[in-house]
C-alpha cells in the first residue's frame, strides 16, 4: 500500500490537533510504559512522538517490535499534549501522534553508535558509517547550510551577470603548488590527465573567449598534507572577469559574502579592513592574521642596535638575512612561573627558533632572562619600545625575520585561545595585498611563485623582472577570515611577453614553458583582454557559518587526514588487467 506523508515529521504542530495524518521517519527513541509505548519518530526536520496505546493492539503490538532506526509508516491522530508533557525542547513539543496503524517498511541493524550529536564515537567510526553520521540533526543542517551557500552564491553572480561554465577534470596539469592527481590514459601508453588543482588556464581562457565574466562552483583537487580545513578534494566559489580593477573585485567579493552570510542570519560590515603583506607579517608574523585579538608583535630591534651581547649583535649585522628582535607584551603576566615561561618556549621551539627570552619590570626594577653581557639601558630602551608595565611579561625572539614571525604567530594563537583573548562569536574579514610576486626557496635554490605563475607584476615594476625578481609585488591579494584564508585572487598576465619573462624568473626554459603552457601562450597572442579573479573556499566559508572546526563537518563525504575514504576504504587496489590496460606496473 502507498503511504503519502500529511507533512516532515518535524512540522507537526497545533494546527494538526484533531487530523488524522501520516508520519514516515525512523525510530529515535522508544520508551516501552508497559500498556503505553512512546516512539520519537524522525526525520530531516525533526521529531514527532508517536504513541501507541492499548485501544489499537496492532499498533500497540507493532510498536512494541520496533527498534532505533527502523523505517516506519505511522497513521493516527494528532492530540494536543496536556499541560505538564508538553516537552518545550523540540519545535512539535505541544503535539503527538495517537496511532492507529504502524507499518514497519524496513527494519534496521543495531547502529554501531548511536544517532545523537555530541556523542562520544571517534570520528573514524563515524566516517565508516557516514550514511548514518549524516542523519545526525548537526550534520544535516551544515549540509543544508552549504546547500543555501551555494544557491545564493548562483543568484547574486547571475544578477552580477556571471555566467557558470563547467571546465574539465580531465586536464593538463596547471601547478598550484600542490601535488597533482594523475589520472593515466587508456589510449595514449604513458601519458596522464591531471585532476584540476584548480580551472585557472580554463577561467583565463574564458575570458580570452569572450564571456566576460565566468564563475563556477567546483570541485578541485590538491594531493597536498591535509589538515583540519584542507581535503585532498575541495570546492571553490571559483570566477574571473574582464577588464576588471582590483577595486572591482574587492566590492564583488564583499557583497557576494554579505549577502551570504546573511544567509545564516549574520550581519557583517563593509568595506572590509585593508593590510599589505608586509604589514602583516610585521605585525602578526602570518599573512592570514586573525584580528579579531590584538596582541600585535612589538619590534624592539632598535634597542639592541649597539649591544656587545655577541648573539644579537651578530644576527643584527646579518646583511643576508634580515633577521629582528621581536616580541608580544601579556600585561600582568609578570607573575608567570619559570614553568610556564618554559612551556611557551617549548611551543616556539616547535616553530623553529632557538629560544625565548623575557623582559620583566617589577618593583625592583627591570629584569630578564638575557645574558649579563646586555646593558641595563638596553633593556630599558626595550622595556620603552614595547611599554612594559609593571607586572607586565615581554616575551622575546630573536632570529632571521621569518623564524621569528613564524614562531611569535603560533605563540600568539596559543596565547590568544588560552587566555580566551578571542571572540568566538565574531566575524573580522581582512584584504590582504601586497604579495611578493615570487618566493625564494632555500632547498631548490630558485623561485617559486608566491600565488600562481599567472599573476601579474605591479606594472611598475615589470623591469625589475629581469634584475631583482625577488623585489616585485604582485597584484595580488587574498581575503582572511578570522586567521583562515578563505579565498585568494589577483589580476592576471594578460600579455606573452610578460608571461613569458615571468616563466623566466621561475626558472622555466623556453623549452619548458612551451611545453606545459604553450597552448595558453599562444592563446594569448590572440587578443586576450585584462582580466582578473578570485577563488573561495567554499568548504572553510561553510565551516566558519555553521561554527564548526573541521570541514570534514561540513562535506558529505570527507577523507580522513590521511587522504581516505574509511566507508568505500578508497584508494584501493585495482585488478591486473585494469592496470594492463592503462599500460602500468606497480613496483614492489
Ligand atoms: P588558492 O590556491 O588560493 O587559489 O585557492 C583558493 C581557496 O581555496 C581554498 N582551498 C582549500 N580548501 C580546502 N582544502 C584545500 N586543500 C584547499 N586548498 C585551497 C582556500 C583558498 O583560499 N586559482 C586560484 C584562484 C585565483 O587566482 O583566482 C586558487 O586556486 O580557501
Amino acid at each position: 500500500m502507498e503511504r503519502k506523508r500529511t507533512c516532515y515529521c518535524g512540522e507537526f504542530r497545533l494546527k494538526h490537533v484533531g487530523q488524522c495524518v501520516t508520519a514516515l521517519g525512523w525510530v529515535d527513541r522508544r520508551r516501552d510504559l508497559g500498556n503505553l509505548i512512546f516512539v520519537d519518530l524522525r526525520d530531516r526536520e525533526g521529531v514527532v512522538q508517536v504513541v501507541a496505546k492499548p485501544d489499537s493492539p496492532s499498533a500497540l503490538q507493532t510498536a512494541d517490535q520496533l527498534r532505533p532506526e527502523y523505517v516506519v509508516a505511522v497513521t493516527g491522530r494528532v492530540v494536543q499534549r496536556s499541560e505538564a508533557t508538553v516537552n518545550p525542547e523540540i519545535a512539535t513539543g505541544s503535539v503527538e501522534i495517537e496511532a492507529s496503524e504502524i507499518h514497519v517498511l524496513n527494519t534496521s541493524a543495531t547502529p554501531p553508535f548511536p544517532i545523537t550529536d555530541g556523542s562520544s564515537t571517534s570520528e573514524e567510526t563515524r566516517l565508516r558509517y557516514r550514511y548514518l553520521d549524516l542523519r545526525r540533526s548537526r550534520l544535516q543542517h551544515n549540509i543544508r547550510v552549504r546547500h543555501q551557500i551555494s544557491l545564493e552564491t548562483r543568484k547574486f553572480l547571475d544578477e552580477r551577470g556571471f555566467v557558470e561554465i563547467e571546465t574539465p577534470f580531465l586536464t593538463k596539469s596547471t601547478p598550484e603548488g600542490a601535488r597533482d592527481y594523475l589520472v593515466p590514459s587508456r589510449l595514449y601508453r604513458g601519458h596522464f590527465y591531471a585532476l584540476p588543482q584548480s580551472p585557472q588556464l580554463f577561467k583565463q581562457l574564458l575570458m580570452i573567449s569572450g564571456f566576460d565574466r565566468y564563475f563556477q562552483i567546483v570541485r578541485c583537487f590538491r594531493d597536498e598534507d591535509l589538515r583540519a580545513d584542507r581535503q585532498p578534494e575541495f570546492t571553490q566559489i571559483d570566477l574571473e572577469m574582464s577588464f576588471p580593477t582590483m577595486e572591482d573585485i574587492f566590492e564583488l567579493v564583499e557583497e557576494l559574502l554579505v549577502r551570504l552570510f546573511r544567509v545564516a542570519e549574520i550581519e557583517v560590515s563593509r568595506p572590509f579592513p585593508r593590510m599589505t603583506y608586509s604589514d602583516a607579517m610585521n605585525r602578526y608574523g602570518t599573512d592570514r592574521p586573525d584580528t579579531r585579538f590584538g596582541l600585535e608583535f612589538v619590534d624592539v630591534s632598535a634597542a639592541f642596535e649597539n649591544t656587545t651581547f655577541e648573539v644579537f649583535q651578530r644576527l643584527l649585522a646579518d646583511q643576508k638575512t634580515p633577521s629582528s628582535i621581536k616580541g608580544l607584551l601579556l600585561p600582568g603576566a609578570g607573575s608567570y612561573s619559570r614553568k610556564e615561561v618554559q612551556k611557551l618556549e617549548d611551543l616556539v621551539k616547535l616553530a623553529g627558533a632557538s629560544g625565548l627570552a623575557w623582559i620583566r619590570n617589577s618593583s625592583e626594577g627591570i629584569r630578564s632572562s638575557l645574558p649579563k653581557s646586555v646593558a641595563a639601558e638596553e633593556l630599558r630602551q626595550a622595556a620603552r619600545l614595547a611599554k612594559i608595565g609593571t607586572n607586565d611579561l615581554f616575551l622575546m625572539v630573536a632570529g632571521p625575520s621569518s623564524v621569528v614571525h613564524a614562531a611569535l604567530a603560533a605563540l600568539r594563537l596559543h596565547l590568544g585561545r588560552e587566555q580566551n583573548l578571542i571572540p568566538e562569536t565574531q566575524f573580522h574579514f581582512l584584504w590582504v595585498y601586497d604579495f611578493p610576486l615570487l618566493e625564494w626557496d632555500e632547498k631548490e635554490n630558485r623561485f617559486f611563485a608566491a600565488h600562481h605563475p599567472f599573476t601579474s607584476p605591479l606594472e611598475e615594476q615589470l623591469s625589475l623582472l629581469e634584475t631583482d625578481p625577488g623585489q616585485v609585488k604582485a597584484r595580488a591579494y587574498d581575503v582572511v577570515l578570522n586567521g583562515l584564508e578563505l579565498g585568494g585572487g589577483s589580476i592576471r598576465i594578460h600579455q606573452e611577453d610578460v608571461q613569458k619573462g615571468v616563466f623566466k624568473a621561475l626558472n622555466l626554459s623556453p623549452q619548458e614553458a612551451e611545453s606545459k603552457f604553450g597552448f595558453f601562450l599562444e592563446a594569448l597572442r590572440y587578443g586576450a583582454p585584462p582580466h582578473g579573479g578570485i577563488a573561495l573556499g567554499l568548504d572553510r566559508l561553510v565551516m566558519l557559518l555553521a561554527g564548526e572546526r573541521s570541514i570534514r563537518d561540513v562535506i558529505a563525504f570527507p577523507k580522513t587526514a590521511r587522504a581516505v575514504d574509511l566507508m568505500s576504504d578508497s584508494p584501493s587496489p585495482v585488478s591486473q588487467e585494469q592496470l594492463r590496460e592503462l599500460h602500468i606496473r606497480v613496483r614492489e
